[in-house]
């Protein structure tokens, strides 16, 4: 057993300071520092990070330049609001995003501070650039804590809980979840029935001509990386083209490489009229943004979504760097290399072990979905839960998410090593195969909420 004693203490002080609903308990990791894909822990245990601060350390754990463009920026000014006064990095920052989100259109940009805050200003920009109030969101979706984004999101009562009225006429419809199917159909018989099923409600209950946008991850990614076919997106296009309705495309998690494109969407030649973007944006540093179309930011007017601290120096000079990183890194096609890889590495471990239902993902976004039987594909979450804590033990940062709570989430920053990845899925195997075995103790399981 390795030394744990003062992660232990500090985590008993947490306890009692920090409020219960700030954080997702695991294992027992307090975290003393990072580099690269490493993390060591206050006792001086070291870490393989497949986790990369749930998608935020693309780059990886503060990579020279980024301490680099934060120092310079730090010696100059730390904050002077955006809202009162100018300064040149927000603007270079904005250009830059203009040009490398998809969509070949003049845009416009609005900064905040996280993905959360991204998702709520998004609810107010279609409805006032429509003056239409309703929005589809999906089932299963994660957009954060904020009231709208917490509205938006579809995978949790505990988000909710007691907390009604919320932002009115936003509407859940199914994601195309084809291994956990909303609607109990296989793909492809089901002919797109979670399509039909909009289709379906915009006759009977939801006037098409009212809604104001779909908002939607481009694949879930808390859901448990859900992956939609490709006739999805361009039946979504369609519809939104047919009636007028915008076409949100929420990259909070998904952007900045992780999936082997620089944003998702990317995989499906789609153009959204709007991108919102946080997490990997600034490796770290809070910072969000949401890119559209210039004319739809021009409906909304001023302070509609304006923050004291936006885009704040040292936060757009990590964002310029991290860019610049991924760009001369060629980061995201590493993604899409490293990570077909994985999934080669993945899906032949399904071949020993039972406990793997599926294994699905683009680029460094991958999931291993755990059932208890790989007919019924009953989840199996606590198997999911033990698998991440024998792999805690054995040194690698794993978690296990999904809206059963059975996914293994595989997201190592993208400059992980071929070494340092064929070393963490080894052990991803070895903690499978001990979960199997009765290895991990029920025991663990009090300790870990998990998703
Ligand atoms: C897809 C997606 N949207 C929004 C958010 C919320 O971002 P934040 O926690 O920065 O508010 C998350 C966070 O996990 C996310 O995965």
């Amino acid at each position: 057993m390795k030394p744990i004693e003062r992660c232990k203490a500090l985590i008993a002080r947490d306890r009692e300071i920090i409020s219960p609903a700030t954080r997702i308990s695991y294992f027992p990791l307090a975290v003393s520092r990072a580099e690269g894909s490493k993390v060591w822990d206050l006792d001086g245990n070291e870490y393989l990070d497949f986790l990369s601060g749930a998608a935020v350390t693309n780059i990886g754990h503060r990579h020279p330049r980024v301490v680099q463009a934060i120092r310079e920026q730090l010696e100059r000014f730390i904050h002077n609001t955006l809202a009162y006064t100018y300064y040149e990095v927000p603007a270079l920052l904005a250009e830059k995003l203009a040009e490398i989100t998809p969509g070949r259109f003049p845009k416009r940009v609005a900064y905040g501070l996280s993905g959360s805050d991204a998702n709520d200003g998004a609810i107010k920009l279609v409805r006032s650039a429509t003056r239409r109030l309703r929005i589809l969101s999906f089932l299963g979706s994660y957009h954060g804590t904020t009231l709208g984004a917490l509205t938006l999101s579809g995978i949790s009562l505990n988000m909710r809980r007691s907390l009604s009225p919320l932002v009115p006429e936003i509407y859940h419809v199914p994601y195309p979840d084809c291994y956990h199917c909303y609607l109990g159909l296989q793909y492809p018989d089901c002919g797109l029935a979670c399509v039909e099923y909009i289709r379906e409600l915009f006759r009977i209950l939801i006037p098409p001509e009212e809604t104001a946008a779909f908002i939607l991850e481009p694949i879930q990614g808390d859901a448990g990386v859900v992956i939609p076919p490709s006739e999805f997106w361009r039946e979504l296009r369609a519809l939104c083209d047919d009636h007028g309705i915008l076409l949100v495309d929420e990259e909070v998690q998904t952007g900045f490489g992780r999936t082997g494109r620089w944003f998702a969407i990317e995989h499906w030649g789609i153009e959204p009229d709007v991108i919102l973007t946080a997490k990997a944006i600034a490796s770290g540093m809070p910072l969000s943004a949401i890119i559209s179309r210039s004319e739809l930011m021009e409906t909304w007017s001023v302070p509609a979504h304006l923050f004291t601290a936006e885009a704040n120096p040292l936060c757009c000079a990590a964002a310029l760097a991290t860019i610049e990183v991924l760009e001369e890194e060629r980061l995201p096609e590493r993604a899409e290399r490293v990570g077909r890889t994985a999934l080669k590495r993945l899906g032949e471990m399904m071949e020993d072990h039972d406990l793997i239902g599926d294994v699905r993902g683009r680029g460094l976004l991958i999931g291993v979905d755990l059932v208890r039987d790989r007919k019924t594909r009953e989840p199996a979450r606590e198997e999911a839960l033990k698998v991440s804590w024998r792999a805690y033990e054995k040194g690698l940062i794993l978690i296990s998410f999904g809206r059963f709570g059975n996914v293994l989430r595989i997201a190592p920053p993208l400059t992980v090593s071929e070494k340092e990845l064929e070393e963490g899925l080894g052990i991803v195997e070895e903690s499978i195969d001990d979960v199997e075995k009765g290895k991990a103790p029920d025991e663990v399981l009090k300790q870990m909420t998990g998703w």
